[in-house]
């Protein structure tokens, strides 16, 4: 017997559970102290109102003969129809055409960035951002993946752009970016299509902040880029978007179009599905499929508006100290450079024990995360405010 020794490759714990046992250490030995938590994307607000009674309905739903529901429908990966259709309503109104059948419901964003690598060969390349959400990295070590980086930096603004002279058969794009907050013009993307498409490579794209978006010209799908069909994965999530960090939804979009070592990838992707996947719940589905609906994205929008608030008030802060930083106009996170040098995790201790406020190390991002800090929006207004005047308490003495 041999176990998977790429596991052994890794780093000893995934960078958000290092983060919280350090804060669970601190909390442990400060118990007096008020620690605020502005580290992983988790959301605060609950669940929308149109959501929560669509579920009330599903529950219903379950416990009548005439409507109970087993197994969900084979024919779309189990996939139910009012989902599937509200799905396609929201691309609709990005511009983009898609068909049922592209759509596969999942659990959410992060299984299947890791996941969708069961349908390409272990010998590819794989090209992804530094720094960049780690799962993406950590999926590929676990795989023995060979890993070469696109290289983000201030002088890029955080916005790699291809280079013909590197190889990549699998290439991850997250826009808007975790942890930088960044994101992609059109224009920009169409360059990544390109690329991936004269290398035919595949773009996996996550799209789990999309809905921050609030700039025609930058990309909420890159399905809204010409010949992305032809070449790009979309991972999407209801997560960031409505709030289902605890509830679990998401969906993949694999595009008929996708061709590559002559076989369809949607067929490829749906024979690993009805293998390893039993489909998510029709309490869950019903759920999401309340979110695209008009009642819900009026809902959603103004929980989407809270936290784009709290975003303003940590960089409004970060404007009046002086800090540099990108992100948190079209994204949840602010990516803000470590005052004095400071390293990631010397500013992580630094504010944590001065400050009592949890943000999240660059450097766990990659090595070009090195001196920068993240920090989330999607706490409450109440701790974002606290936690902001005592930032400026501190780094504006
Ligand atoms: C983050 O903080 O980067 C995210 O919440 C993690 C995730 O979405 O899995």
């Amino acid at each position: 017997m041999r176990i998977n020794e790429n596991f052994l490759k890794l780093k000893e714990s995934y960078l958000f559970a290092t983060v919280g046992k350090k804060t669970a250490e601190y909390r442990a030995a400060h118990p007096e102290k008020k620690v605020i938590r502005l580290s992983i994307g988790d959301v605060t607000l609950p669940l929308a109102p149109a959501v929560i009674a669509a579920m009330h309905r599903a529950v219903d739903d379950m416990a009548k003969k005439e409507t109970f529901k087993g197994y969900g429908p084979d024919a779309t990966c189990y996939g139910y129809d009012a989902l599937l259709d509200s799905i396609l309503s929201s691309y609709a109104r990005k511009g983009v055409a898609l068909e049922k059948g592209d759509i596969f419901i999942s659990d959410g964003a992060k299984s299947d960035c890791g996941n969708i690598l069961d349908i390409f060969s272990a010998e590819n390349t794989v090209l992804i951002p530094d720094p960049v959400y780690p799962a993406y990295f950590d999926v590929n070590v676990m795989a023995g993946r060979n890993i070469v980086f696109a290289e983000a930096s201030e002088k890029n603004a955080f916005l790699p752009m291809p280079d013909d002279t590197v190889k990549a058969d699998i290439i991850y794009i997250c826009s808007p970016n975790n942890p930088t907050g960044a994101a992609y013009t059109k224009a920009q993307l169409k360059a990544w299509v390109d690329y991936a498409n004269r290398q035919g490579a595949v773009i996996l794209y996550d799209a789990a902040y999309e809905y921050f978006v609030n700039d025609p010209a930058l990309a909420r799908s890159i399905y809204q880029v010409e010949g992305a069909k032809e070449c790009a994965i979309e991972l999407c999530s209801y997560s960031k978007t409505a709030g289902f960090t605890g509830v679990r939804c998401g969906y993949t979009v694999v595009p008929k179009e996708l061709i590559r070592g002559g076989a369809s990838l949607n067929r490829l992707w749906a024979r690993r599905q009805s293998t390893k996947f039993n489909g998510t719940s029709y309490i869950t589905q019903m759920g999401a499929a309340a979110v695209f609906t008009e009642e819900g994205e009026k809902q959603i929008s103004a929980n989407i508006g809270y936290y784009r608030n709290n975003a303003k008030i940590i960089t409004d802060c970060l404007d009046r100290l002086g800090i540099f930083y990108t992100g948190g106009k079209h994204s949840p996170y602010v990516w803000m450079k470590c005052p004095g040098n400071m390293t990631s995790w010397e500013f992580f201790d630094y504010l944590l024990e001065n400050a009592n406020v949890v943000g999240t190390p660059g450097s766990g991002f990659g090595k070009n995360g090195e001196g920068f800090f993240r920090l989330t929006a999607f706490g409450t207004e109440e701790d974002t405010r606290e936690a902001c005047a005592r930032i400026q308490a501190l780094l504006g003495k």
